[in-house]
C-alpha cells in the first residue's frame, strides 16, 4: 500500500528514486511524487498517474539535489489526483512528508491545525503530518517528528525532509514496513528491499515505535522519547537479479517459471537426502509441544488464504489434528477460543498484512502458539510471531501471488508430514513415500510449463467471457478458489470459485453456452464424483475446460479442452494443478490488454484494515 523511495548521497537523487519507485510501483500505482533538497531548498514535483507520467513531467520541468525522497500511491484518503499525490508539504512549503498507512485521527487534528490557522491543500490525511511536524516545530527536526508522532494514532512509515535540516531524511515506522540501506558513499531508504538490492544488501529494518535520522552512509535511531536504539544490521543474499523480469515479458510469467527452484530453495536444508528427516529449528517447537497441540488454525488472507485451505486437508489427513481456516480479519475480531494447545499458523508472503498481523496479535494473546509462514525475511509477521518458516521462494513483484502460493504449499505440507510422524501418525516409510512424491514436484511443473502454449490457446478461447466458474473438489477446491482469484485480478473477469458439488443448490443457474467452467478433474478418490459434475455443467450447454490427469482417457469424451497435469499423488496435486490456472489466467489478461503485473484498484501488499 503506498512505496516510499529515498536516496541521499553525493550524487543526483532524481534518478535512484524514479528506479527505485518503479521497482515499488506494484504497492500502488494512481499518483506519484518526489521532493528534493538543493541549496537548502525543497522542490517538488507530482501528479496523478503512473511513475512514467512523473518521469514525463521531469523531464519537461526537472527538479535536482543529492537528498531526496519519493512515493507511489494507493489511495486511501482522497481521490487519485495531481494535489493528493505525495509528497505534501507545510502552510510555508518548509517541511515535506511522504506516507505509506493511515493516520487514523487525522480529522481531529486536522481541524485542530486548521483552528491555529493551518492551510490544507488536499484532502488526505498524510498533509496532516507535514502541518503536525510544523506546528510541533522546536528543537531539532528529528525532536519535531516525534512530538508530531506521538500525538497521531494509525499506522505510518515515513519519510521527512525538511529546509531547516537540509542535510538529512528523517524516518519513522508505526506498523508499516521502511528499509534503510547502506550503500558505497550514500544511504538509501525504501518500503521493501528488492528495490534497493541493486545498490546495496546491508540493511536496517525500522522497528514499530522508532525515528531515525538519515545522512550519507550512516543512520541513527531512537524510540519517539528520543532514546537512542542500537540496531544491527542485515546482510541480504538475495541475487539482485532476482528483482529483474530477467527477459520476461512480466514478473508474473517469470514468477511462474521460477516455481520449480523456488519450491526445491523451500525443501533445501529442510529434508535430509538418505534419511527423510524433516528439520524445522526455526519453528521453535519441541517435539514434546507439537505433541500437545490439539488443534490448528491457519489464518491468512487473499492466495495464502486459499494455502491455509490446503492445509487444513493435509493437517487433518496426515496428522490427525483438528483443522481449520480463518480469513485473518474475521478472526481477529471474533474472540476466537483458542488456548496454549493451539497452534495458529499466519501464512502471508509480504509478512505485513494488516489484517494477518491483527490476527497474530490476537492468537498470541490468547496465549495460543503463533507461527508464520512467510517469504520476507525480517517482515513484521517474522519479528510478532513465535516462529517463522520462510517460504524462501525470493523477491515476489507481481501483484498476482504465484510462486510464494506454491512455496507456502511445499512448507505447509512438511509441516502436516512432520508433525504426523512427531504424534505417531504415520509411519517413516509413509513419511519417506510422501516426501518422495514432494521432492518430484519441481521436475513434474517443469513438465507442465513446457505445455505452455496449449495453455495459450485455451487462454485465447476464454478472453472474450464475463464470467467464468472454476470447480474443484478435496484439495481441488482450495485450488479452484485460487484459479478464480487470479483470473479476477488479471483479466477483470469475474470469477467464482465453487466445491463442485454445490454447484448444483445455485450456480448451475448460471450455466449456458457462454460460461466457461474450469473442472479440476483430477485422478483420485473424487474423480468420478467429479466426472459426474462435468456431466451437469455439458448437460446445460456449458463449455468444461478440465484440469486432467495425464493418460485419463474418459475425460476426453466430456471435457472441450484439456490440460494435463502429470501424475501424482492426491496430496500433492494442489501444487501442479494450479501452474495451469496461473498460465491461464495471465494470458487471458494478456490478450485482454490488461496490465499484469499492476492490476487496477489492487496494492501487494494490503498494510491497511
Ligand atoms: C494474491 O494474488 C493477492 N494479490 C492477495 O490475495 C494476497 O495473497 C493477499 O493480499 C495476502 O497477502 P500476503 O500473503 O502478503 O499476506
Amino acid at each position: 500500500m503506498c512505496g516510499i523511495f529515498g536516496y541521499i548521497g553525493n550524487k543526483e537523487a532524481v534518478p535512484f528514486i524514479l528506479e527505485g519507485l518503479k521497482k515499488l510501483e506494484y504497492r500502488g500505482y494512481d499518483s506519484a511524487g518526489i521532493a528534493t533538497l538543493h541549496k537548502g531548498n525543497v522542490f517538488i514535483s507530482k501528479c496523478a498517474g503512473k511513475i512514467a507520467d512523473l518521469e514525463t513531467l521531469l523531464a519537461q520541468k526537472p527538479i535536482s539535489g543529492a537528498i531526496g525522497i519519493g512515493h507511489t500511491r494507493w489511495a486511501t484518503h482522497g481521490r487519485p489526483s495531481d494535489i493528493n499525490s505525495h509528497p505534501h508539504d507545510d502552510c510555508r512549503g518548509k517541511i515535506v512528508v511522504v506516507h505509506n498507512g493511515i493516520i487514523e485521527n487525522y480529522l481531529e487534528l486536522r481541524r485542530e491545525l486548521a483552528d491555529k490557522g493551518h492551510k490544507f491543500k488536499s484532502t488526505t490525511d498524510t498533509e496532516v503530518l507535514a502541518h503536525l511536524i510544523e506546528d510541533n516545530m522546536n528543537g531539532s527536526l528529528l525532536q519535531s517528528v516525534s512530538r508530531a508522532l506521538s500525538l497521531v494514532r494509525g499506522s505510518y512509515a515515513l519519510a521527512v525532509i525538511s529546509e531547516h535540516e537540509p542535510e538529512k531524511i528523517i524516518v519513522a515506522r508505526q506498523g508499516s514496513p521502511l528499509i534503510v540501506g547502506y550503500g558505497e558513499e550514500e544511504t538509501f531508504i525504501s518500503s521493501d528491499i528488492p528495490a534497493m538490492l541493486k545498490y546495496t544488501g546491508r540493511t536496517i529494518q525500522l522497528d514499530n515505535g522508532e525515528v531515525g535520522e538519515v545522512v550519507p552512509k550512516k543512520a541513527k535511531f531512537y524510540s519517539l522519547h528520543g532514546k537512542p536504539v542500537a540496531k544491527k544490521i542485515e546482510l541480504i543474499s538475495w541475487d539482485p537479479e532476482s528483482a529483474e523480469k530477467g527477459g520476461y515479458s512480466h514478473f508474473m510469467l517469470k514468477e511462474i517459471h521460477e516455481q520449480p527452484n523456488a519450491i526445491r530453495k523451500t525443501i533445501e536444508g529442510r529434508v535430509e537426502a538418505e534419511s527423510h528427516k524433516i528439520h524445522f529449528d526455526e519453528l521453535n517447537l519441541s517435539d514434546e509441544e507439537i505433541r500437545k497441540i490439539n488443534r490448528v488454525v491457519f489464518t491468512a488472507c487473499g492466495t495464502s488464504w486459499h494455502a491455509g485451505l490446503v492445509g487444513e486437508y493435509l493437517f487433518e489427513q496426515y496428522a490427525k489434528i483438528p483443522a481449520e481456516v480463518e480469513y485473518a480479519a474475521e478472526f481477529r475480531y471474533r474472540q476466537p477460543i483458542i488456548d496454549e494447545n493451539t497452534l495458529v499458523i499466519a501464512i502471508t508472503q509480504s509478512g505485513e498484512t494488516a489484517d494477518t498481523l491483527g490476527a497474530v496479535w490476537e492468537a498470541k494473546a490468547q496465549n495460543a502458539k503463533v507461527i508464520a509462514i512467510c517469504n520476507v525475511v525480517g517482515s513484521s509477521i517474522a519479528r510478532d510471531a513465535h516462529g517463522v518458516v520462510y517460504t524462501n521462494a525470493g523477491p515476489e513483484i507481481g501483484v498476482a501471488s504465484t510462486k510464494a502460493f506454491t512455496t507456502q504449499l511445499t512448507v505447509i505440507y512438511l509441516l502436516a508430514v512432520l508433525f504426523g510422524k512427531r504424534k505417531g501418525i504415520i509411519s517413516d516409510a509413509q513419511a519417506a513415500k510422501l516426501i518422495n512424491d514432494l521432492i518430484e514436484v519441481p521436475s513434474k511443473i517443469e513438465s507442465i510449463l513446457y505445455r505452455e502454449k496449449e495453455i495459450e490457446q485455451i487462454a485465447h478461447s476464454m478472453k472474450d467471457a464475463t464470467n467464468a466458474l472454476y470447480l474443484g473438489r478435496g484439495k481441488g477446491f482450495p485450488i479452484a478458489l485460487e484459479g478464480a482469484l487470479k483470473l479476477k485480478e488479471v483479466s477483470y473477469i469475474h470469477a467464482e470459485g465453487y466445491p463442485a458439488a454445490e454447484m448444483k443448490h445455485g450456480p448451475i443457474a448460471l450455466i449456458d453456452q457462454h460460461m466457461p467452467v474450469v473442472v479440476l478433474a483430477l485422478a483420485g478418490s473424487r474423480y468420478e464424483k467429479i466426472l459426474g459434475n462435468v456431466e451437469e455443467v455439458k448437460a446445460r450447454g456449458g463449455n468444461v475446460i478440465a484440469v486432467a490427469t495425464e493418460n485419463d482417457v474418459l475425460i476426453t469424451e466430456k471435457a472441450d479442452k484439456i490440460i494435463y497435469i502429470p501424475q501424482c499423488s492426491e496430496a500433492i496435486s494442489p501444487l501442479l494443478a494450479v501452474i495451469p490456472l496461473q498460465l491461464l489466467a495471465y494470458y487471458i489478461a494478456v490478450k485482454r490488454g490488461c496490465h499484469v503485473d499492476q492490476p487496477r484498484n489492487l496494492a501487494k501488499s494490503v498494510t491497511v484494515e
